[in-house]
């Protein structure tokens, strides 16, 4: 029965309600070779247990959305700076009025009302709560319990799924299915030192000469502080307008909460006048804000004390994303979800006003994100650019990819049976709709050797890029880490900013904290004060980034030309000049990138 050529005639959503799903055969609409490296089979799952399946549906008119994004992000073009309004935005995103019918219909079939289905702002994802029992025969499939080796932390997946061919192309997919992804924080676990009050023991005195050419402190070579940042990126006497409707946005997943008692500290010892400041919390899919002192995240206080510390007065927005459903737990302690994005996405672009910069600093790789799921994830940060929002995220913090000495667990394998060696892209990092910031240490600036970088193996190279990452692929010698790596892939990060020796206040004391984690909210702070800058000349915010950076922004950066981002066994990739996939087109010199933006339309 191929009642898909019928599609696009007003009758046949009509017509597919009587037949479409009789005798129709089921076909595997996403499986995978296995599970990714550290998971294995547990155990059955109790046919009672309940999912929350989300259903992406198509979005034909993701081109035109697409179209409208490159146009109105390129400072060179007419439409600079013309961002879409919501309204317009989730008509871009909509799926075809016949995917809502098609797709209801089978619901139906199987008991799901419209009462039972809660629909995204643009109607693009459709939930639904079921019983792992019906679920199993509406994905005609067989979930399990699986078990990660590490952690032992329990969740109900499979490794396939079949739909009716009829709804194929009209189902871009549907998780938790195959999705095996741990994001995680790019901080804390690996690079954490203890130190104790940051600058206090700091031994030198005296000034040393930044990459903007100005003084720096000496001890910003031991501990980097608010004031450091300021002097490093040249941005020592800027104030932001509190008043403006200028905002600056911070993500936490994975129960990570700013402790306030912690920001307060920080702001007593780094920046008093923001002493007694606060920020918005906002709770997404029922991310929780425990101020209980033992829950404090480091990665949060991390992301709040310099976003928030370095952009203040800016007001500050905080998303705490739940990562579970709020069902009733089992005796199994089972996780539904680890793919928070996706709800994350749904909140925010259901806003009317978003803060126009936003850092995140969680992520993990490519590979243990499935394609499909990738994909709608990353057209969810091209709906957000779209709308004028400038998204950062880190690039990650394993160079070109884990590299775990024992070589019984080896990372840098891939995922789909042959077991190849591979370098290990990081996601949302290699999504091209985002700017992905890598990391760097010491004063002149050298790359972070755990600066995550690299080239997606999910996501073509943008336009926006292809002669800057041209330009470094052909400096490399030939055949180098041929098969390693797609020569034909996004190359990222885009820039970078400092990575390490971050003093930050952790339930009550001081730490120094390294990762990319330090690098994302700290470019975001300062382009939330370029945002600042261009909003108080009356001129729209930056928006999506990169076609800028790309285009003359980069000019206003400093490159970083030595050293390199090893990982998988490898010396991974040398920093150079211009462009390069260890620290992108380098740090920010935010007086040159004030004086720039404030010159463009
Ligand atoms: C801040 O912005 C507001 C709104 O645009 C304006 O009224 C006010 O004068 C600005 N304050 C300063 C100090 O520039
Ligand atoms: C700041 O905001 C948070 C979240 O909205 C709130 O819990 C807290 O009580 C506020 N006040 C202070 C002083 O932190
Ligand atoms: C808050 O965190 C503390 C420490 O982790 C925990 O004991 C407490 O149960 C949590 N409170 C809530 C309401 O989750
Ligand atoms: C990666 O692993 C190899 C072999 O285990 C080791 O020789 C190398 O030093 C490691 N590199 C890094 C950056 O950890
Ligand atoms: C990095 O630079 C070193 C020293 O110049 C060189 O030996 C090496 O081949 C380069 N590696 C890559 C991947 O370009």
């Amino acid at each position: 029965m191929k009642l898909v050529t019928l599609l696009g005639l007003p009758f046949a959503a009509a017509l597919a309600s009587a037949v479409s799903f009789k005798g129709c055969q089921n076909k595997v609409k996403e499986s995978i070779h296995g599970p990714p490296r550290g998971w294995y089979k547990h155990a059955p799952v109790p046919k009672h247990h309940m999912l929350e399946l989300k259903i992406a549906l198509p979005q034909p008119k993701f081109p035109e959305l697409e179209q409208h994004l490159w146009e109105i992000s390129d400072p060179s073009h007419a439409r600079y700076g013309a961002y879409l309004s919501k309204q317009e935005t989730e008509e871009l995103m909509a799926p075809h009025p016949e995917t809502l019918d098609v797709v209801s219909e089978w619901l139906a079939l199987h008991g799901l009302a419209e009462e039972d289905i809660i629909r995204s702002a643009a109607r693009d994802w459709v939930t639904i709560r079921v019983p792992v029992g019906l679920a199993e025969e509406m994905l005609d499939t067989t979930y399990h319990v699986y078990k990660h080796a590490e952690t032992g932390e329990n969740i109900v997946r499979t490794t396939s799924y079949s739909l009716p061919e009829i709804l194929h192309d009209h189902v871009d997919l549907i998780q938790p299915t195959t999705m095996f992804a741990r994001f995680k924080a790019f901080t804390s676990t690996l690079h954490r030192t203890n130190k104790v009050q940051p600058a206090v023991l700091s031994t030198s005195s005296g000034t040393i000469t930044g990459p903007a050419g100005n003084p720096v402190d000496a001890s910003c070579t031991d501990t980097i502080t608010v004031s450091c940042l300021r002097q490093l990126y040249n941005a020592v006497d800027y104030k932001s307008n509190a008043t403006n409707g200028n905002k600056m946005g911070l993500t936490g997943y994975l129960g990570q909460y700013v402790n306030n008692l912690d920001l307060q500290q920080f702001y007593q010892q780094e920046n008093p006048s923001a002493y007694g400041s606060n920020y918005t919390f906002i709770s997404v899919n029922g991310g929780l804000n425990n101020q209980s002192y033992d829950a404090a995240g480091l990665e949060a206080n991390l992301d709040s004390q310099y976003g928030f510390g370095l952009s203040w007065p800016t007001p500050g927005t905080f998303y705490s994303t739940g990562g579970e459903p709020p069902y009733i737990p089992d005796t199994l302690t089972l996780t539904n979800t680890n793919e928070p994005y996706s709800y994350w996405l749904d909140f925010v672009l259901s806003q009317d006003t978003l803060p126009q910069t936003i850092s995140t600093s969680y992520g993990d790789d490519e590979q243990t994100v499935p394609y499909t799921y990738a994909a709608r994830v990353c057209a969810g940060m091209a709906s957000l650019g779209a709308r004028g929002v400038s998204l950062l995220f880190s690039s990650g913090d394993h160079g070109v990819g884990d590299n775990d000495s024992d070589p019984a667990s080896q990372m840098c394998f891939t995922n789909d049976g042959r077991n190849a060696i591979t370098f290990l892209p990081s996601f949302p990092a290699s999504c091209p709709f985002v700017t992905a910031v890598g990391g760097t240490t010491n004063i002149p600036e050298v790359p972070a050797f755990f600066s995550g970088g690299g080239f997606s193996n999910y996501f073509a190279r943008p336009a926006y890029q292809i002669a800057a990452v041209s330009a470094y692929l052909e400096k490399l010698a030939p055949g180098t880490y041929k098969g390693l790596y797609n020569c034909a892939g996004r190359g990222y990060p885009d820039v970078a900013a400092q990575s390490t020796n971050f003093g930050v206040i952790y339930q009550g004391e001081g730490n120094s904290v390294d990762g990319t984690s330090c690098a994302a909210p700290t470019f975001a702070a300062l382009v939330s004060m370029l945002n600042d800058a261009r909003i108080n000349a009356q001129k729209a915010p930056l928006g999506f980034l990169n076609p800028f950076l790309y285009s003359t922004g980069h000019k206003a950066l400093n490159d970083i030309t030595k050293g390199n981002n090893p990982g998988c066994g490898t010396e991974g990739f040398n920093a150079t000049v211009g462009w390069d996939p260890v620290t992108g087109y380098g740090t920010p010199n935010f007086n040159k990138l004030k004086d720039l933006v404030l010159s463009m339309p």
